[in-house]
């Protein structure tokens, strides 16, 4: 009996991995297409120089996503990714948003840290109605690329495409020949391009799309001044996918992270953006007229079969034809970053799950929304250990504060997103400093997140 039941137990459990195999689509291949690059810049509707208004409505649009490809997609203001609002540290940004969405909705601003009365979470604001609109405002106290989606039902509203960026610049921000933001993304398509429908089954790896998105279009072409050095802002917005980046042939300078500026640039040969986070890089483009390059995700096994997909190509980096400029060089040294203190606090957070048709996730045995605030007081530095019990990585997001990680690197970059890979722990310290008030972490899986893996820490003044 015993011997039977064991056998079952392990054939389930290997059936499970074969089926999430499956779940895990390939990769469509589209050809390089020209045509815009870039995001599009919001429009500043206060003319005081600290002062940015935008007017931002959600609204379903159709969108060119390859040519000949059209798709109905939920936007900001129509365009995929949403408009990128610019900002200098210590202006005041002041978003007029309208929801003509069918569907109640919000807006949290990935990063940024705003009073929790801003942040667009379910615990201290009403979702939004179709037809009714809100005021977000707050000042920008850190440099940096930040990004804006809803907190309600995100795995589809995220995944349907609403999602935009805020760059935010400060005073020692690096020459660069240019400094472009590249939101990457995947989505789920059907036969007919449209968003398939949500499956169940896709929540256990969480959802991984087969067309992968360079600002809202599948395979576009970036151009780019020949001998310049060129600044790209990544943000990774899929539902689950990871990206490896890489650019075959060339090392990378990595200048930042999600909280702004390293201490001092680091060469690489590739990055992992899990999703939610953000990194800066630099890439100094050859001499060469009209050489084409290709960015890369290259493959990563963040659990359950997803390794053994190959390369997948993201977009085209062109030299153009004009006359070479000189290259400016890269600072040795970028930002001052003091590392966090001795913690006051310290936590542990087990994340885990639970399988079967319907999987559910959960921190420290707790599935929100049923779960019990964590209590802390402002002013206190915590250390939090976040342990991975399950058989997938899980890229862990804090709201409210940033953090320093501690192990299994000492690193005193700014983060607000980390990956916790398989089996393994990461620990971090942060700095409760500011706003008091309630604050979600979760995992920014979002087929997890909504499916449980999310808390709440409870900031009392
Ligand atoms: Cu970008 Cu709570 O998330
Ligand atoms: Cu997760």
């Amino acid at each position: 009996m015993r011997l039977w039941s064991l056998l079952a137990i392990a054939l389930t459990a290997c059936m499970g991995d074969m089926g999430m195999d499956m779940m895990i689509p390939d990769v469509i291949d589209v050809p390089a297409s020209a045509g815009r690059f870039d995001t599009v810049a919001a429009v500043d509707l206060d003319p005081a120089p600290t002062v940015v208004e935008v007017a931002l409505t959600a609204r379903v649009a159709d969108v060119e996503l390859a040519p000949g490809h059209v798709t109905s997609m939920w936007t900001y203001d129509g365009t995929l990714p949403g408009p990128r609002i610019e900002a200098n540290v210590g202006d005041t940004v002041k978003v007029r948003f309208t929801n003509s969405l069918p569907e109640p909705t919000t807006i949290h601003w990935h990063g940024v840290r705003v009073p929790a009365a801003m942040d667009g979470v379910e615990a201290t604001q009403a979702p939004i109605a179709p037809g009714a609109t809100f005021t977000y405002e707050f000042v920008v106290p850190d440099a940096g690329t930040f990004w804006f989606h809803p907190h309600v039902r995100s795995d589809v509203q995220v995944e349907r495409g609403l999602y935009g960026t805020l760059v935010v610049r400060g005073p020692g921000e690096p020459a660069t020949t240019s400094d472009r933001v590249v939101v990457l993304d995947d989505l789920l398509i059907d036969d007919a391009w449209s968003v398939a429908e949500p499956d169940a089954m896709q929540a256990m790896v969480g959802r991984q799309g087969n067309l992968i998105l360079a600002n809202g279009r599948a395979h576009p072409i970036a151009a780019v001044i020949r001998g310049g050095l060129h600044r790209y802002r990544f943000v990774n917005a899929a539902n689950a996918r990871y990206f490896r980046l890489a650019l075959p042939g060339h090392r990378l300078t990595v200048i930042g992270g999600d909280g702004g500026l390293v201490p001092a640039p680091r060469e690489v040969d590739d990055v992992l953006l899990v999703p939610g986070q953000r990194v800066d890089l630099v890439v100094t483009a050859t001499n060469v007229a009209g050489e084409t390059l290709e960015w890369q995700s290259l493959p990563y096994d963040r659990g359950h079969g997803t390794g053994a997909k190959p390369a997948a190509i993201v977009f085209q980096q062109q030299n153009d034809d004009a006359t070479p400029v000189t290259t400016p060089a890269v600072p040795s040294s970028l930002a001052t970053i003091a590392p966090l203190p001795a913690p006051r606090v310290q936590r542990e957070l087990r994340l885990a799950e639970s399988g079967g048709h319907s999987p559910t996730f959960s921190i420290n045995g707790e599935t929100f929304p049923a779960i019990t605030p964590l209590a802390a007081r402002l002013g206190d530095v915590e250390e939090w250990s976040i342990v991975n019990t399950t058989a997938m990585d899980h890229p862990f997001h804090l709201h409210g504060f940033r953090f320093q990680l501690v192990r299994p690197t000492a690193d005193v970059a700014w983060r607000d997103t980390i990956n916790v890979p398989a089996g393994q722990t990461v620990v971090f310290r942060t700095r409760l400093e500011d706003h008091g008030g309630r604050w979600m972490f979760h995992c920014h899986i979002l087929e997890h997140a909504e499916r449980g893996m999310m808390g709440e820490l409870e900031v009392a003044p």
